[in-house]
């Protein structure tokens, strides 16, 4: 579509959590349901961009023209088909809950229980967000953050160390905010340290409120 904010635009949304697997029946994951992520792809399409939604395991579908939803379970399998399509990007927004670690071994059968503790070893994931700025050309590159302390210096932190155009905080020492819920209240940090505080609001509220901030930095 023309004539709309985003017409023209490549968008790239990361959503939901990922599964590290353990054995052939058993993962590592985390409470993330996607809802966001998913609401900012809605909300991108809708003002005419075409967006590349990368998700982890989620109970959500999305079916729009404008939508090329790609399926992931793994870290490891986020990363590359992010990279896959990140050099052909003008925006890309990291909402996904990604695991932090891995197992470091993957059993190919069901592992059985035995006497006494059992020891699982991790290794570290790549950090994808970390990986775009690092290959950032001309992208606006967005990322999340979910702090319990230090909220706003940990997210300022990220921000230069991620080498991000913006930072999303995500409270969660309101009642309503963050995982699982139906609303969030947010926190837009801008690489200039410009900070805008937003009250508690629905999950589609905030993605208008994202890519309203987004859109007035790209076009400006
Ligand atoms: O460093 P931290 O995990 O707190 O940063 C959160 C941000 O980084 C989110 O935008 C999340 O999507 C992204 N991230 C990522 N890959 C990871 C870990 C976090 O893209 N392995």
């Amino acid at each position: 579509a023309e004539g709309l904010p985003l017409s023209g635009k490549k968008v790239l949304i990361t959503a939901g959590p990922t599964h590290e697997a353990i054995d052939p029946v058993r993962f590592l994951g985390n409470k993330s349901t996607g809802a966001m992520g998913f609401e900012l792809a809605q909300k991108a399409a809708d003002i005419g961009a075409e967006v590349v939604l990368v998700s982890g395991p989620t109970h959500l579908s999305i079916t729009h023209s404008g939508i090329q939803l790609v399926r992931v379970t793994s870290a490891q399998e986020m990363y590359e088909a992010c990279h896959k399509v990140y050099p052909d990007m003008d925006v890309a927004i990291c909402a996904a809950a990604v695991a932090d670690y891995r197992p470091k071994h993957v059993a190919s059968e069901k592992i059985k229980k035995k006497e006494g503790d059992m020891h699982l070893e991790l290794e570290r994931n790549p950090d994808i967000l970390l990986s775009l700025g690092e290959h950032k050309k001309h992208q606006f590159l967005v990322g999340f953050a979910l702090e319990t302390q230090n909220e706003l210096e940990n997210a300022k932190d990220k921000l230069e160390r991620k080498h991000l155009d913006a930072i999303v905080l995500n409270s969660l020492k309101d009642d309503g905010a963050g995982f699982g819920g139906t609303t969030n209240k947010i926190t837009f940090i801008d690489k200039n340290l410009e900070i805008k505080t937003f009250g508690l609001k629905t999950k589609p509220e905030v993605a208008s409120d994202i890519w309203e901030e987004i859109i007035s930095r790209i076009h400006a």
